[in-house]
């Protein structure tokens, strides 16, 4: 059994019932957020790219876990903080416990000078995940979903930053999802988006709408 718990804007956390992991921990200043750092268990944190809403607080997962965080060496720079760290690259698949973990392109900038943005496609609780982290829209999301049977495509929708609901049902084509999750939408008001418009444009797979502070079985 996998569980999706969503804690608002691109932050969530995938529960297998014995590894809990975490992505993009941004909930101080985060107005979706209805959990604090400091209540957020992970055993594994990913981080797409270090601007503000992803990397967010990091440092207080790392100071309350005993946790491994993975991302580009450039962004994963905790001030001197004592962290367990997997340095990976674009393209690269390390193993873990719970079973894999790919990184793979986003089309968007780093938020430190050197690095580039990622998205990841883990392999846990028997599905495919990809969560796309900060991204346009981009053809080879056609080769993400033909290396590995994606089940659920986790996806911003908001626009100005990223794509929108428009570009993000593309992808969901592109990528072959059967299923696809939007998030970074109506965290702020550039970002508004209404999630229905999103499923309404989602032809090929089925779209779950998760409200932050909820959480859902991926089955
Ligand atoms: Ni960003
Ligand atoms: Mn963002």
């Amino acid at each position: 059994m996998l569980k999706f718990n969503y804690y608002g804007h691109a932050c969530f956390q995938l529960d297998d019932g014995k590894y809990k992991v975490l992505f993009d921990p941004f909930l101080t200043g985060n107005p979706q957020a209805t959990i604090k750092p400091e209540e957020v268990k992970a055993d594994y944190l990913f981080i797409t790219h270090a601007h503000g809403d992803h990397v967010g607080d990091a440092d207080v997962i790392i100071d309350k876990n005993d946790v491994t965080v993975i991302g580009i060496p450039e962004i994963m720079d905790f001030g001197g903080m004592n962290v367990k760290t997997i340095g990976m690259n674009l393209g690269g698949t390390i193993k873990l416990p719970f079973g894999y973990a790919r990184m793979v392109p986003a089309m968007h900038s780093a938020g430190v000078s050197g690095g580039v943005a990622c998205g990841y496609v883990l392999s846990i609780g028997g599905k495919i995940i990809y969560f796309a982290g900060d991204t346009c829209l981009f053809g080879d999301m056609k080769l993400i979903g033909e290396r590995d049977a994606i089940d659920y495509a986790i996806l911003p929708i908001g626009g100005h930053f990223t794509m929108d609901a428009i570009d993000a049902a593309k992808a969901v084509e592109f990528l072959g999802a059967k299923n696809a999750i939007p998030i970074h939408y109506n965290t702020w008001q550039p970002i508004e988006q209404n999630p229905e418009e999103f499923k309404n444009l989602v032809k090929s797979a089925q779209v779950h709408i998760v409200k932050p502070g909820e959480s859902i079985e991926l089955i």
